[in-house]
């Protein structure tokens, strides 16, 4: 019978751990068995030490065997989803999961909060009056069955293992582990029950992962794993420097998503979104073209369909913030850089994120970009408007912001914004 001390000096002497002592730590954790101080012991060895693939495998089934496992069996299309690594105006799945809908494939996408610079999905979907991110099982197969998509939180019964472990690395220094992180988002999509996955891991400044390497790492790690279990897996590594699109925050952001789907979206939103698109209707086996779902009214037909179904009301206005203040450009040129994490942490300070999981977010808070790397700007020109229910906000959120932006001479050179794209071997 392993013991938990005896696992935690293995793992810290690097020895790899064997599949039987994985599965005994992970359900002896999740029962209770397993002490806190110990499993964040073990975690900080991971940390230090890494997992070989054998462990990795065995820790990442162990966490879906913590759970329940979805049957999407029922649901009469092919079945994909996507996940994001997380960046800042992300809203790329409030317009993907209906326009992928659209085009013939069933989403069933279980998404989180925001915690941090980065927004949350649920977060967002929240500022339409009377939606409803908590679903039954059934609830979920139901929405899925009518409108194509869901969009909805995780139960506590998927991968609990997942939920706990997540919470204590927050706490102790081990989030920024390529097998820790891999295993805790492959564990959650592949007890969903997806048949099919695609990965936007994000890359830059924004990012969870800044360097490309890292993010190439952790995007060949989760599409191992993936494709292990069963879930045809792809990645596209996307840029994050700048904001996505030019609104950051919860209502804004649900704002531009609508007119992404009404055919107006931002020329960067639109390009992530159609790249992922094709991905999953490719992994799908679907032949469609998802530009012509999103210029059409097919893809908005689907949201609208999805949110009235969750309870939302699609027609009813959305929260607008009371006060406003514009930041202006200091000088006259091309804007160059305008920093994402600075923005996403600036929209955090105005009200549009947590500092702890347990606050409520400010729906109407949040920035709109008025200008984008690549624009050409007059001197004094606004180029961020801050929006805040509470003005004594903006003094935090213009400090977040001071060396966020670069205006030069001439404008910054052209860089793609899906980088490279990952899948199986
Ligand atoms: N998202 C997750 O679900 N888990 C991680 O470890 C990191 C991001």
């Amino acid at each position: 019978m392993p013991d938990a001390v005896g696992l935690i000096l293995a793992k810290r002497d690097g020895r790899a751990l064997t599949d039987e002592e994985i599965r005994w730590l992970i359900g002896s954790y999740t029962s209770g068995a397993v002490a806190e101080e110990q499993m964040s012991a073990l975690l900080m060895a991971v940390y230090f030490r890494g997992m070989s693939p054998g462990e990795l495998r065995a820790w990442t089934a162990a966490m879906v065997s913590s759970g329940e496992r979805l049957d999407l069996g029922a649901v009469p299309a092919p079945t994909v989803d996507k996940h994001s690594t997380g960046g800042v105006g992300d809203k790329v799945s409030l317009v993907l999961a209906p326009l992928v809908a659209s085009c013939g494939a069933a989403v069933p996408q279980l998404s989180g909060r925001g915690l941090g610079h980065t927004g949350g999905t649920l977060d967002k979907l929240e500022s339409v009056p009377g939606w409803r991110a908590s679903l039954s099982g059934d609830e979920m197969i139901a929405v899925l069955r009518s409108a194509g998509c869901v969009i909805c939180a995780a139960g506590p019964g998927l991968a609990p293992a997942d939920r706990r472990l997540y919470a204590l690395r927050d706490v102790t220094g081990t989030v920024e582990s390529i097998p820790l992180i891999a295993s805790s988002i492959m564990s959650k999509k592949i007890a969903e029950g997806t048949a099919a996955l695609v990965l936007d891991v994000k890359v830059g400044s924004g990012a969870f992962m800044r360097e490309l390497p890292a993010a190439r790492e952790l995007a060949q790690t989760m599409v191992g794993l993936g494709a292990e279990a069963g879930v045809r897996t792809a990645a596209l590594l996307t840029r994050m420097d700048a904001p996505l699109g030019r609104a950051v925050g919860n209502a804004v952001e649900v704002q531009e998503a609508l007119a992404t789907l009404r055919g107006e979206g931002p020329p960067d939103l639109v390009e992530v979104t159609l790249a992922l698109a094709r991905e999953m209707l490719a992994l799908a086996g679907i032949e469609a073209d998802p530009a012509a779902a999103l210029g059409d009214g097919r893809a908005l037909d689907r949201y609208r369909r999805m949110i009235a179904a969750q309870g939302g009301d699609p027609d009813a206005p959305l929260p607008r913030a009371r006060h406003r203040q514009v930041v202006t450009a200091a000088q006259a040129g091309w804007l160059r850089r305008l920093d994402a994490r600075a923005v996403g942490v600036a929209a955090w300070r105005l009200g549009a994120g947590r500092a702890r999981k347990e606050d409520q977010v400010n729906h109407a808070a949040g920035i709109i970009c008025l200008a984008k790397p690549g624009d050409e700007v007059a001197a004094g020109q606004p180029i961020l408007e801050l929006r805040s229910d509470d003005e004594a906000r903006f003094a935090a959120a213009a400090e977040a912001l001071a060396g966020a932006v670069d205006i030069g001479p001439a404008p910054p050179p052209a860089v793609p914004l899906v980088i490279e794209r990952i899948a199986a071997a």
